[in-house]
């Protein structure tokens, strides 16, 4: 069975949709209508009329799509793909963390559950981050979970105080001092492109820190030849599909080879197939978290469209 063109023919069937985060398999682009970061696929979700949104992404990103989409149905390929950052919070760690330092506006990461979402002020993500705590105009900010991201947003910000929780993303972890050294000294012209969820202390050694369709966007536009990239493997894939397919002629390194996130690899053209073949997977989300999480989506994107 041709997967891509059996997946493509029940799309039409359907009135379905595929969005597809850039970590994902990359022959999964063949059947995607939208490919991007956490923001644009967001974007997308909200915008769309189709009936159906199957999500090749993890957990929190189809639930967000659900989010700002309630009245469609939103598949996932695989339940099991979540994501190992977004669980390090749960409603009652939130809860006591607010506790701790009361009368503090909460910025959380949309790499968040949505009962974590139903609790915040805002969401962001790696695209607006910097944008949403700046035009949010408090001195003073908890921010949840990615302590990385918190802090990278803080040194991007005079006078605003970021207070992080301890979340992290064990894949971005996995870049270490050591590896921006080495590439340095290997690629002396190369460009060094990180995602801001890495260790603070690896994202200053680097040349450009953004989003994932950030980082492949810049890649796109600049004329240098050699790009270092320090994030998840699905970004370089990309880069070196699009750099054969466009004579770009640059070269692209991975930072290291085991920067992968393996609950992004769980989907597949035979789940995506199975899925929308039979609608399963639906993601669903009680009314009473949905109400307060989508307020604080929408007010993400009232912050970030004020800086365009
Ligand atoms: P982006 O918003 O840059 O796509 O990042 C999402 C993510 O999970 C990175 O690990
Ligand atoms: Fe979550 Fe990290 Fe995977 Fe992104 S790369 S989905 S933050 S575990």
């Amino acid at each position: 069975m041709n997967l891509i063109k059996e997946i493509n023919e029940l799309k039409k069937q359907k009135n379905a949709i595929i969005l597809t985060h850039c970590y994902q398999n990359i022959e999964i682009d063949e059947v995607s209508d939208f490919v991007g970061d956490s923001f644009y696929l967001s974007k997308m979700a909200s915008k769309t009329d189709a009936d159906i949104i199957v999500f090749a992404g993890v957990y929190f990103m189809a639930q967000s799509a659900k989010l700002l989409s309630p009245n469609k149905k939103v598949l996932l390929p695989n339940l099991d793909s979540g994501c190992l950052m977004s669980d390090m919070i749960t409603r009652d760690d939130l809860i006591a963390f607010k506790n701790k330092h009361p009368n503090l506006p909460v910025v959380c990461y949309i790499n968040s559950t949505a009962e974590v979402k139903a609790l915040s002020d805002v969401c962001c993500t790696s695209s607006n981050a910097i944008d949403v705590v700046k035009n949010l105009g408090a001195k003073e900010i908890l921010f949840v979970p990615d302590t990385y991201l918190g802090k990278y947003v803080e040194s991007k910000l005079d006078d605003v105080k970021v207070i992080t929780y301890n979340g992290f993303c064990p894949t971005h972890l996995r870049i270490r001092i050591n590896d921006i050294e080495n590439a340095r000294k290997n690629y002396p012209s190369a460009k060094i492109l990180a995602h801001p969820e890495c260790h603070s202390e690896v994202i200053k050694l680097c040349d450009f820190v953004g989003s994932t369709k950030e980082i492949m966007d810049f890649c796109q536009k600049s004329n240098h030849k050699q790009y270092i990239i320090a994030t998840e493997k699905g970004v370089y894939d990309r880069l070196c599909r699009d750099n054969i397919q466009n004579s770009w002629n640059k070269e692209f390194i991975l930072i290291n080879d085991n920067i992968v996130c393996p609950n992004m690899k769980k989907n597949t053209l035979e789940n995506i197939y199975s899925t929308l073949l039979n609608e399963t997977n639906e993601i669903t989300i009680e009314d009473e978290v949905a109400k307060n999480a989508v307020k604080c989506i929408d007010k993400m994107f009232e912050y970030a469209s004020l800086a365009v």
